[in-house]
């Protein structure tokens, strides 16, 4: 099996790049090479691995126009394992069409110098996430335990299956990870049994990830979840287990 996995939901805020680089984080502790493709034209991924996104001079969207991914690729400020394929406002005019295989055929080519490659998608249903999916091997949905949440993930469904079906038939869905679960709240429990409903309770990920403050905490510093030590140690624990069942997938 590949190893490109697109994290995604068309809603905004839900912790698809907190999951993208939670997951970078662990790979890199379990002494993994990781490359994050920012897809996202807000950058948030990008600058929290150290890379200013109004100041790249050459971003995903430039790859997405043919220029090497090798080229564009530069190093993290999180360590010598981790690496970002940046991403730039320019990239907004990239959510509204353009061929959807560049990106593919982009991280073809580097892909196989990484043990995982993690696409960070925007907060769309548009061309970037199409391209995003059609790059990909591994599709990973990102929800929280809100009605909000869930009432979007068919439309996320239906995407992955008109990729695989359009682009893409090497495309999967590996599962939904939950992310931002109170401690204790009736109404998250509710909601969370609805989505083992609606997709299958084998396709939702375990464990969850907590609603922590050090989690926003991390992004704002710029900073690896597993660079806090004890004060997030149930988190880092956490994305370490899902690294696991992710790294087994990507192995087949
Ligand atoms: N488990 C969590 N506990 C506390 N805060 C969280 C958690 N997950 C995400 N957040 C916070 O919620 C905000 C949104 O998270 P994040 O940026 O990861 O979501 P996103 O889906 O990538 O957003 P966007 O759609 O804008 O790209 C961030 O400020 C982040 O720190
Ligand atoms: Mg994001």
């Amino acid at each position: 099996m590949g190893r490109i996995v697109a994290v995604l939901n068309q809603k905004g805020g839900v912790g698809k790049t907190t999951v993208a680089l939670g997951l970078a984080s662990a790979a890199q502790v379990a002494g993994h090479r990781v490359l994050v493709v920012d897809l996202d034209p807000q950058g948030s991924s990008t600058w929290v691995l150290g890379v200013d996104p109004r100041e790249v001079e050459e971003s995903v969207a430039d790859v997405m126009s043919r220029t090497p991914a090798a080229r564009v690729i530069q190093p993290s400020d999180w360590g010598e394992n981790v690496w970002v394929l940046p991403s730039s406002p320019t990239l907004l005019s990239r959510d509204h069409g353009g061929n959807p295989t560049r990106l593919r055929t982009a991280l073809a080519e580097v892909a196989d110098d990484y043990d995982v490659v993690l696409i960070d998608c925007p907060p769309s249903l548009g061309a970037l996430t199409t391209a995003g999916l059609t790059a990909a091997d591994h599709a990973l949905i990102v929800v929280e335990p809100s009605e909000l949440s869930l009432r979007g993930i068919a439309a996320v469904a239906d995407l992955v299956d008109q990729v695989w079906d359009e682009h893409n038939p090497e495309l999967e869905l590996a599962g939904v990870v939950v992310n931002r679960v109170p401690p204790v709240s009736a109404e998250a429990d509710r909601r969370y049994d609805e989505l083992t409903r609606i997709v299958g309770k084998k396709a939702v990920w375990q464990p969850v990830i907590p609603q922590r403050v050090i989690v926003n905490q991390a992004l704002g510093e710029r900073t690896p979840i597993h660079g806090y030590g004890a004060r997030a140690a149930d988190v880092a624990e956490v994305f370490d287990k899902l690294w696991v069942k992710l790294r087994k997938l990507i192995s087949g």
